[in-house]
């Protein structure tokens, strides 16, 4: 093992809803796959003992893990302790500072409400417990650009920034780092790559379910903070972004902060909001709640590269499918040879992100077999059908327990990205209402209106 790996993982929230759904089947996979074999404290204020705790994991492998690994499960039961504690209490890290024995370089997970991390950051500090050790945060890092730069403060009086890893799971998600890759280690993009031939980005991440039980955190955030601020936004670094200089995590986060900064902070008029109907009725959810289950954002990015050219994204809850897809339409070709006007957007690149398996179709015009010279829209189309073996989850926790942070969020990428958004969050207009099933408000329409309109995913 590396000698500045973790040597130890502390879970705060061990018995909460993300460690049940995420953490606990990474944890198994990286059991199984990488032979993942730290003690995995458990911390909580459930009143629970090591033996429940140990049947939630079971519950959780059930429910979202390899039910069939039971060898996996077992080892990872083997390797789990519990602390429960008040988080205001000191007692509960001095407990904590006991259990993890011998472990000098723990990294502490915060799957804890927002309204928590300073608390228990400061309890990690008073303790002795951040000697060495890492801190992952988990999303939302703040609610607006203020309170993410005031979390920011609070987690850096306690860790410095080479030992904080903001997780955006989209980052470990395998469509996303191909993306990126599919970029860089090919020379025939590079030529189209840019303002003189792309006509318009779209992003669309549709879920056809709404918000599952979680209505009382959506009141909290809605589709903006939730989704655009963090997972589509980093999808439009990896689009925009100019090719890294030199190695290391650092070089690839430099040039996904200049995105964000090249991003001109969204006005009102750039932004359509939604709200499904029937969203009001679901638990948690306000009855005259203005919280917005859809947004559409158009982007201005002025740099070199990309001016001019729209970006337009859009996310939402009980929308027509669940998908997450991005589109580069190309411009047309330049002259009418044959007996057709090529049609507009015949040719672009297509990637599916989600559900999670990779997809890249390249859209062109060919001839359609017959007597005349007539065109039609096809394909070349490239899909992993086995979908990827390791979970985003699964890749996050393994890196943040080797200490790399390519794949986190550095606090001033977080900083730039809510810099972009902050100015729609306060006092935004009501949201227009949709119906569910459907591609979200028809006001939507005019954001994307000036270049043919909103192109449905192709996955459906
Ligand atoms: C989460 C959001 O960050 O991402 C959810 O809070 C959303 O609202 C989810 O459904 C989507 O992620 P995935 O990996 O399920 O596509």
């Amino acid at each position: 093992m590396d000698a500045d790996a973790s040597d130890a993982l502390v879970l705060f929230g061990a018995t909460g809803d993300l460690a049940f759904r995420k953490i606990f089947p990474a944890l198994q996979a990286l059991v199984a796959h990488e032979g993942f074999e730290l003690p995995v404290v458990g911390v909580a204020r459930s009143g629970w003992t090591l033996e429940a705790l140990r049947e939630r994991l079971g519950a959780s492998i059930d429910a979202y893990g390899d039910r069939t690994d039971r060898a996996a499960a077992a080892r990872l039961a083997g390797l789990l302790r519990y602390v429960d504690g008040d988080y205001r209490e000191p007692d509960t890290y001095r407990r904590l500072r006991e259990a993890l024995g011998a472990a000098r370089r723990p990294l502490h997970y915060l799957a804890v409400p927002p309204s928590l991390f300073a608390t228990v950051i400061d309890g990690i500090g008073g303790s002795g417990c951040a000697a060495g050790a890492r801190v992952v945060v988990e999303k939302p890092f703040g609610r607006d650009l203020a309170s993410a730069q005031a979390l920011n403060r609070v987690v850096h009086r306690v860790f410095a920034e080479p030992s904080i890893f903001r997780i955006d799971h989209y980052l470990g998600k395998e469509p996303v780092q191909n993306l990126l890759f599919f970029r860089f280690a090919n020379a025939f993009l590079e030529p189209l790559w840019n303002r003189d031939h792309v006509e318009a980005i779209q992003v669309t991440m549709a879920e056809s379910f709404g918000v599952e039980g979680r209505g009382r955190f959506y009141e909290e955030v809605g589709a903006i903070r939730d989704v655009i601020q963090n997972h589509l936004l980093q999808v439009v670094a990896h689009l925009a972004m100019e090719p890294p200089v030199g190695e290391g995590a650092d070089a690839l986060r430099d040039e996904k902060v200049k995105v964000f900064r090249g991003i001109r902070p969204l006005a009102a008029s750039d932004v359509v909001r939604g709200q499904y109907s029937g969203y009001r009725a679901e638990d948690g959810v306000a009855p005259g709640s203005q919280v917005e289950t859809f947004a559409a954002v158009r982007l201005h990015l002025d740099s070199w590269r990309w001016a001019g050219v729209p970006i337009v994204l859009r996310a939402g809850k009980r929308l027509a499918s669940t998908t997450t897809e991005v589109q580069v339409f190309l411009k047309r070709p330049p002259q009418q040879v044959f007996g057709e006007a090529v049609p507009p957007r015949s040719n672009y690149f297509r990637f599916g992100l989600g559900p999670e398996r990779v997809e890249i179709a390249i859209g062109a015009r060919a001839k359609r077999s017959g007597a005349g010279m007539l065109g039609e829209d096809i394909e070349l189309v490239v899909c992993n059908e086995r979908g990827s073996r390791m979970g985003a989850y699964e890749r996050l926790i393994g890196a943040a327990t080797r200490g790399d942070p390519t794949l986190f969020a550095r606090e001033d990428g977080v900083e730039a990205a809510w810099r972009i958004v902050d100015p729609v969050l306060a006092a935004p207009a009501p949201p227009h209402p949709y119906a569910p099933g459907t591609w979200g408000p028809a006001e939507a329409d005019a954001l994307a209106a000036a270049w043919g309109g909103w192109r449905a995913p192709k996955r459906e």
